[in-house]
């Protein structure tokens, strides 16, 4: 193999440079051409596409979003889509493709090589955490970070003014933002789609916090929660806000959507490192001829696996942190 690309593609969250960075460079020391191809899947049916050198990725390993930008492209799911990316892999002679996304960019990796040869290796990039294969994907760790941060300045206006709030987070229909976030800010209660959503119980325990003195109660809830039992996901903030009201009508409470914050600023150290080693990993399986593989960490250890039985696989909830969150909190 002589020339590969890497691109990004669904939501963007902080990693993705630093595994485009390794890619670049692990590739360049292994004598490869490195394309960037823009935009995800948009810029393969496109042809937008530039080579890569050392210094195109300088000072990208901290940065959040992604250098290559990234789109969602409904067009990659038929075969005429299908058929114009791998004209543009062809057209530049790139045998191996470095696919950085989450689930969805990975089955758009999965019909390039199954149905036209091209070998690609996945890198999970999402701050979702929804990948069962791997216990932690790009990003996550910095938008738990966002999310910690935003509610330790929550937490001064909340308190002076005895109020509390209710937080709405990312994760799309995966809790692990919420309650990875909970842990490392103290939330009084939090709320996820992978638990049954009880409003009763929910503003029990904020009544039951005000009596002993407890006012400014942050309540974390996922966007996916669903807590109004439509298929209707959105405005979950509100939502709850508006059930606590419900019964607790006296009661001071705002409530705020963090939002697509969760996807900016500087990667942290973690998901720095974690992109780094990736990238390198995603080489290091296309120089060695594999294809269909996904890059992944358990136990501190990073692995590649086969695709589509990674993809297979189904998340288990984390009880164990989850409970956490609840015993932490007891007043
Ligand atoms: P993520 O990769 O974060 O899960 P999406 O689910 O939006 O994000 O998928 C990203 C992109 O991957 C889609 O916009 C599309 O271009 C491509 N994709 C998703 N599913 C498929 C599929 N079944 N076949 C081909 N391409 C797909
Ligand atoms: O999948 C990543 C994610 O950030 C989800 O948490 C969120 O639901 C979605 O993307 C938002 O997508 P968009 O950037 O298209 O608004």
């Amino acid at each position: 193999m002589k020339k590969i690309g890497v691109l990004t593609s669904g939501g963007d969250s902080q990693g993705m440079n630093a595994a485009v960075y390794a890619t670049v460079r692990c590739a360049l020391s292994h004598g490869l051409t490195v394309y960037g191809i823009h935009d995800g899947y948009r810029g393969l049916i496109d042809g937008i596409v530039e080579e890569l050198s050392a210094k195109s990725v300088e000072g990208i390993v901290n940065r959040g979003g992604t250098v290559l930008g990234t789109a969602r492209c409904s067009e990659m799911k038929t075969p005429e889509g299908q058929q114009k990316a791998v004209d543009t892999l062809k057209k530049y002679g790139i045998e191996g493709l470095v696919v950085i996304g989450g689930d969805g960019s990975f089955q758009g990796a999965k019909v390039l090589s199954t149905n036209y040869g091209i070998k690609v290796i996945g890198i999970p990039g999402t701050i979702d955490n929804d990948l069962a294969y791997t216990d932690y994907t790009l990003g996550f760790d910095s938008a738990v970070a966002v999310v910690a941060n935003n509610v330790t300045q929550l937490r001064d206006t909340m308190s002076c003014n005895k109020r509390s709030c209710v937080v709405e987070v990312m994760g799309r229909d995966c809790g692990d933002i919420a309650i990875f976030a909970a842990l490392a800010c103290g939330a009084e209660a939090v709320c996820v789609p992978e638990k049954n959503y009880d409003a009763d119980a929910l503003a029990e325990t904020i009544r039951h916090n005000e009596s002993v003195g407890k006012f400014d109660n942050i309540i974390l809830v996922s966007e996916g929660l669903r807590s109004d039992g439509t298929l209707d996901k959105g405005h979950e903030a509100e939502k709850v806000m508006n059930d606590i009201l419900k019964r607790l009508p006296e009661i001071n409470i705002r409530s705020v959507v963090i939002g697509h914050l969760q996807r900016g600023g500087d990667a942290t150290v973690f998901d720095r490192k974690l992109g780094v080693i990736m990238g390198a990993h995603a080489v290091k399986c296309l120089t060695e001829g594999k294809t269909d593989r996904v890059i992944g960490i358990k136990n501190d250890v990073v692995f590649d696996e086969d695709m589509l039985e990674a993809l297979a696989k189904k998340k288990t909830f984390n009880e164990q942190v989850y409970n956490l969150t609840k015993s932490l909190v007891k007043y």
